[in-house]
């Protein structure tokens, strides 16, 4: 009898941003890569230069629950270049939402960098479909801010985190 021994490789995805806080937006790119990949982790970036609405921890937390029916997605935090991040939970593609033409120059910009940091990592992007074209987290800041709608934009544990933050 012959034993065919195959080496398992799972395939993980690394789906960076600074999810201030998340949208549902991002949550439809996470859905996708889930599908498409074993394992998906999200990464929050610290963005410090951003100067986040939300603490990292607020963000990471936030992104678990707004993830928690995706069995094979975790959320983690993190504060260094998204290659050495990607080395670090030995992660060899990055998923990325692109959602109009408008996000491609920089994209690209950053993809072309982080090749020349690590070309053997792989970044792959999904088109976000036309009803999230629009979406980003300082639009849904904005929204909040000034007490507007925003339950069709983010989970309700977002939503009611935004209206503690912003008080109404
Ligand atoms: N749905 C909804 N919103 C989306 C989206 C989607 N599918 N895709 C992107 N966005 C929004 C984000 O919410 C963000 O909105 P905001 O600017 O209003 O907050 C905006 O589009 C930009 O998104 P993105 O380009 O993903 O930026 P980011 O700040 O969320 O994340 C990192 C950028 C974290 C991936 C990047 O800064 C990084 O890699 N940092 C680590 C340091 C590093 O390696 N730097 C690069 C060196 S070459």
């Amino acid at each position: 009898m012959r034993f065919h021994i195959r080496r398992i490789i799972v395939r993980r995805a690394l789906v960076p941003g600074t999810f201030d806080p998340i949208t549902n937006g991002h949550i439809d790119v996470i859905a996708r890569a889930s599908q498409m990949f074993d394992e998906v982790i999200v990464g929050v970036a610290k963005s410090d230069k951003k100067r986040p609405l939300f603490t990292l921890e607020e963000r990471v937390a936030l992104a678990k629950e707004a993830t928690a029916r995706l069995d094979n997605v975790s959320v983690v935090g993190f504060d260094d270049l998204l290659v050495h991040f990607a080395e670090e939970i030995d992660c060899k593609f990055v998923v990325k939402g692109l959602r109009a033409i408008t996000d491609f120059e920089y994209e690209f910009q950053m993809t072309a960098a982080n090749y020349r940091l690590n070309d053997s990592i792989e970044t792959v992007f999904i088109m976000s479909p036309p009803q999230y074209m629009y979406l980003s987290s300082s639009i849904v800041r904005e929204i909040a801010s000034f007490h507007g709608n925003i339950s069709e934009l983010v989970t309700p544990g977002v939503e009611k985190a935004l209206r503690a933050r912003f008080s109404c």
